[in-house]
């Protein structure tokens, strides 16, 4: 195998975001845009000969040509052995999954996750650590440090390598094994829930399912997971193909882009369970029969029933969520006297938290649910949870929730986007939030007494580590919050996330439209922000 040694110049803006690099297209089809990267945190790792990488991605344009890439510079830098996804496949919780199982260093994810694929849509690649989670900050800070100065990379001069075909070949002195993505996946799940009582629940029609794969890389877990395996009716399933483009679609399992699914759950002959993820498969929806479950809900959900689950048998640690998703999962918390740790958005801080064992579940707003089987959220275990809970509480997903508010009270939530603004829109916005936070403690407006007013700052319990300046938080004397923040996954411009959250106590008042029960805080929030008026726009573009 012959060895290049390639030069190269720096690109200034390969920053890692939220969760990985993401860029257009356009942008990682740049000359050696991917190398920089992909050498880059080669450097960073040092010395990985002999050691084990994982590879793997959602099937998005670009997938296969950058795997190869990534195939080729792995035996220049002297890897040991690539484990890569039968046809490039992988989803996140997968990856994470199998790094841990076969202690693998690490591994590559090739996704932009929720993005739009395609020639003219988004491209991503992020690095998972030992743990199978995603690297932390110290880490893609110093990706990021090597990546404006590299001035070369290494690549094997070789043919492409058959990815699609299962078993071993070599490159040089690198095993490359082609697996199958689901099978080790698969097997943690049995592990983790009643498949038994899923299967007669299913194939006896107790349980009707809808999951929706988006064209994504959830479509051959969940056919093989839910039909083959557990008897849903062929067809429970749909749009379980993936496809580069994700059928012209958006895979983020919303009720504006899984429109589909929800448009099916709201109408006539309704399943029990609707469910869908997003490209990567880390994002889950869940809605039953004319409902929808928020996200922070069905974490408060989950963390209240797990006990009736085999793998949680033996109770809960303790639960994390992001400090936007709301306070219902507190209550849960306090009710079962365990920790209930807020961290920033991220799923990268509840890794020390799983590690050091500190908590069982975590969750965050944005349509992600996991637990400590594996370091990345996951969505098919979030849909497998579900399953299993209304299989044992023999309830609709509506009743589950109803009363889950009449024991806790239920927190009004939403979100409210405001999408594509230009940066130093949202830039500027943020600065002019932090600009009255000193004077808004103690202030009122109407029923609302600021409690405090702050930017959020989390101190990591077990590494000490500090995380400035993740979002703005106004919290009120009766618990009720606004929450403000700019996205930190997009690639165009700036997205304008606020957060909205009422506490009601009493089960009178749980039917509610959350936009009405919201609608004094939703005002608050645009007037104290200056959205509309420093945007022009009318509104939010997306309201989850
Ligand atoms: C990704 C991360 C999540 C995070 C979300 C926030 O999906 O994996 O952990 O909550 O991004 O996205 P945002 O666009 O709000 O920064
Ligand atoms: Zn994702």
């Amino acid at each position: 195998m012959q060895i290049e040694t390639r030069k190269t110049t720096p690109y200034s803006d390969q920053k890692p975001g939220t969760s990985g690099l993401r860029k257009k297209v356009k942008v990682f089809l740049q000359e050696n845009y991917l190398e920089n990267f992909v050498q880059s945190v080669f450097d960073t790792l040092g010395d990985v000969a002999g050691k084990t990488l994982v590879v793997g991605g959602d099937g998005r344009y670009l997938n296969r040509q950058a795997i190869q890439t990534i195939i080729k510079m792995s035996a220049a830098n002297g890897v040991g052995r690539l484990l890569i996804g039968q046809g490039g496949l992988m989803s996140t919780p997968a990856a994470s999954c199998v790094i841990r199982k076969y202690k693998a260093h690490g591994g590559f994810v090739l996704s932009a996750s929720h993005n739009p694929g395609g020639p003219d849509q988004d491209f991503g690649i992020k690095y998972n650590v030992t743990n199978g989670g995603p690297a932390p900050e110290n880490f893609t800070d110093a990706v990021y440090a090597r990546s404006r100065v590299i001035d070369q990379y290494k690549i094997a001069l070789a043919e492409d390598v058959d990815i699609d075909t299962i078993g071993e070949t070599r490159l040089g002195e690198m095993a490359i094994q082609i697996i199958d993505p689901v099978s080790d996946y698969a097997q943690l799940m049995e592990h983790l829930f009643d498949f038994n009582l899923i299967e007669s629940a299913l194939k006896s029609g107790a349980i009707t399912l809808s999951y929706d794969a988006m064209h994504a890389v959830t479509g051959p877990y969940a056919i093989r997971i839910l039909e083959e395996r557990l008897g849903a009716p062929i067809g429970s399933v749909v749009n379980g193909v993936p496809l580069e483009d994700f059928g012209g679609g958006h895979p983020d399992p919303n009720l504006t882009h899984a429109s589909e699914l929800a448009n099916r759950m709201f109408g006539a002959r309704a399943p029990t369970l609707g469910a869908a993820s997003d490209g990567d498969g880390d994002r889950n929806m869940i809605m039953g029969s004319q409902f929808f479950v928020t996200p922070s809900d069905s974490l408060a959900v989950l963390a209240a029933n797990a006990h009736l689950l085999p793998g949680y048998k033996e109770g809960l640690r303790g639960v994390a969520r992001s400090m936007p998703t709301s306070q219902a999962v507190d209550r849960v918390a306090e009710a079962m006297g365990i920790e209930c740790y807020e961290t920033p958005t991220g799923w990268k801080f509840f890794g020390n938290l799983l590690d050091a064992r500190k908590i069982t579940l975590c969750g965050e707003e944005s349509f992600g649910t996991s637990s400590d089987h594996v370091r990345e959220k996951d969505g098919l275990w979030a849909v497998l949870f579900w399953l299993n809970l209304i299989a044992v509480r023999k309830q609709s997903v509506a009743e589950i929730v109803r009363e889950h508010w009449r024991r806790f009270g239920r927190d009004y939530y939403s979100r409210h986007d405001y999408e594509g603004m230009p940066a130093e829109i949202g830039a500027a916005i943020i600065e002019h939030l932090r600009a009255q936070l000193p004077g808004l403690s103690g202030k009122t407006f109407g029923p609302y007494s600021v409690r405090v007013a702050d930017d959020f700052c989390y101190r990591d319990p077990v590494d000490g580590s500090v995380s400035e300046k993740q979002g703005i938080r106004v919290i009120f004397e009766n618990g009720a919050r606004i929450v403000i923040r700019l996205s930190g996954t997009g690639t165009d411009g700036a997205t304008l996330r606020i957060y909205l959250e009422r506490y009601e106590r009493d089960p009178a008042q749980h039917g509610l439209d959350p936009q009405e029960a919201l609608k004094d805080l939703i005002e608050l929030a645009e007037s104290l922000s200056e959205v509309k008026i420093r945007t022009g726009m009318s509104g939010p573009t997306v309201i989850t």
